[in-house]
C-alpha cells in the first residue's frame, strides 16, 4: 500500500464560468484575480505544496488557459528584472514556477464540480490512492489543515472533508454536516449533508470548506450519480454515496479565518484583509480606512 501521508496530486478545479465576476471574467479568470499583487492561485499552489503534493491538476476549460500558463517561467522577463537589479521583483515573478508542478486536464463544459473533479483521475498514476482537492474560491487561513486532513485520513481511512464551525444562525447558505463525534473535538465522523438548511433544519453547526482529501473511490462514485440541479454532477452526491456505502468520511474542524474569492463582496474583504497586514500597504491603508469610515 503507499503511503497514505505523501499525497501526490492537488487538484483544483478552475473551470467554471465565473459568472459572479462578470464582466471582467468575459477576459480574466477570476482565479487570476490578485490579492494584492498575487493571484488567488498561486495562494492555493503555495498551500497544495505546504501539505506536501508534488503535481498541481488544475481542471481548466478552453479559453481558461491563462490560469496554468501562469505558472510557466518567464525567461524575457527575468532577465530584464535581473539587469535592472530588481531582485524583489525577480523573486515574486519566479515563485510560482518554482512552487510545484502544474499539469492541466480539461472539462470542455461546466458540468458541475464534481464533473471538474472527474476529468483529473486520467493524469493520476496508478498507485495514487487519495488526491487532495483545493477549490480556488476558498481562502482558508492559516493555512495547514491538509497536513492536518491528512492525518486524519491515515489514522481512520476514507475521505476527510474541512470544516468550519458557524454560528447557527449563520448557517443557511452552507453544505452542513450530519457528524458524530469521535475522541478528538475537532475531528468528527460524517453521516451525511444537507445543502443549505434553515437554521432549525441544520443537523450540525459544521459547514463545509473547498479543502478535500479524497480517496480514489470517488472517481467510481462519481460515475455512478445521476446530475443534480442544472444538470450538474455534485461532488457532494459523490460523497455521500460513498458514506452510504459503508465508506468513513470525516471532517477536521478550521478553527481559522476563511475568506470567498468566488463573489466581488468576498474578494473585496480578502483583498483589504490582505492588504492590512502588507508591509509596503499596511498601515497607509488602515489610516485612510479610519479616515474614509469617519467621513
Ligand atoms: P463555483 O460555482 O463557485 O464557480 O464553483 P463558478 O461556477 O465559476 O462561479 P459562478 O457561480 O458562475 O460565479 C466552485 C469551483 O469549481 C469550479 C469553479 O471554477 C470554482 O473554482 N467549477 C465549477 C469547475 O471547474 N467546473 C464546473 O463545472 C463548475
Amino acid at each position: 500500500m503507499s503511503q497514505p501521508s505523501v499525497l501526490r496530486s492537488a487538484v483544483v478545479p478552475a473551470a467554471g464560468l465565473g459568472t459572479r465576476f462578470l464582466p471582467t471574467t468575459k477576459a480574466v479568470p477570476k482565479e487570476l484575480l490578485p490579492v494584492v499583487d498575487t493571484p488567488g492561485v498561486e495562494l492555493i499552489a503555495a498551500e497544495a505544496a505546504e501539505a506536501g503534493a508534488q503535481q498541481l491538476l488544475i481542471v481548466t476549460s478552453p479559453g481558461k488557459e491563462s490560469v496554468a500558463g501562469y505558472f510557466e517561467a518567464a525567461p524575457d522577463l527575468e532577465k530584464t528584472l535581473e539587469a535592472r537589479g530588481k531582485e524583489a521583483l525577480l523573486e515574486k515573478v519566479q515563485r510560482a514556477p518554482g512552487l510545484i508542478e502544474v499539469k492541466t486536464v480539461y472539462q470542455y463544459e461546466p458540468k458541475g464540480l464534481g464533473h471538474a473533479v472527474a476529468q483529473a483521475e486520467q493524469a493520476l498514476a496508478e498507485d495514487e490512492q487519495a488526491i487532495a482537492v483545493l477549490l480556488p474560491d476558498d481562502i482558508v487561513l492559516p493555512t495547514g489543515v491538509l497536513n492536518r486532513m491528512i492525518e486524519v485520513r491515515a489514522e481512520k481511512g476514507g475521505s476527510v472533508l474541512c470544516a468550519f464551525d458557524i454560528p447557527k444562525e449563520e448557517i443557511s447558505p452552507y453544505g452542513v454536516f450530519d457528524v458524530s463525534d469521535t475522541g478528538d473535538p475537532d475531528v468528527k465522523q460524517v453521516h451525511g449533508m444537507v445543502e443549505k438548511p434553515s437554521a432549525e433544519e441544520a443537523p450540525s453547526t459544521f459547514a463545509a470548506a473547498g479543502r478535500y482529501v479524497l480517496d480514489r473511490a470517488i472517481f467510481d462514485a462519481l460515475r455512478r450519480i445521476e446530475p443534480g440541479a442544472g444538470g450538474e454532477l455534485q461532488l457532494t452526491d459523490a460523497v455521500q454515496l460513498l458514506i452510504d456505502e459503508g465508506h468513513p468520511v470525516h471532517i477536521v474542524v478550521h478553527r481559522g479565518g476563511r475568506h470567498d474569492l468566488g463573489n466581488p463582496g468576498g474578494y473585496v474583504r480578502a483583498f483589504v484583509d490582505f492588504a492590512l497586514q502588507h508591509p509596503d500597504y499596511g498601515a497607509s491603508l488602515r489610516t485612510w480606512l479610519q479616515e474614509r469610515l469617519e467621513n
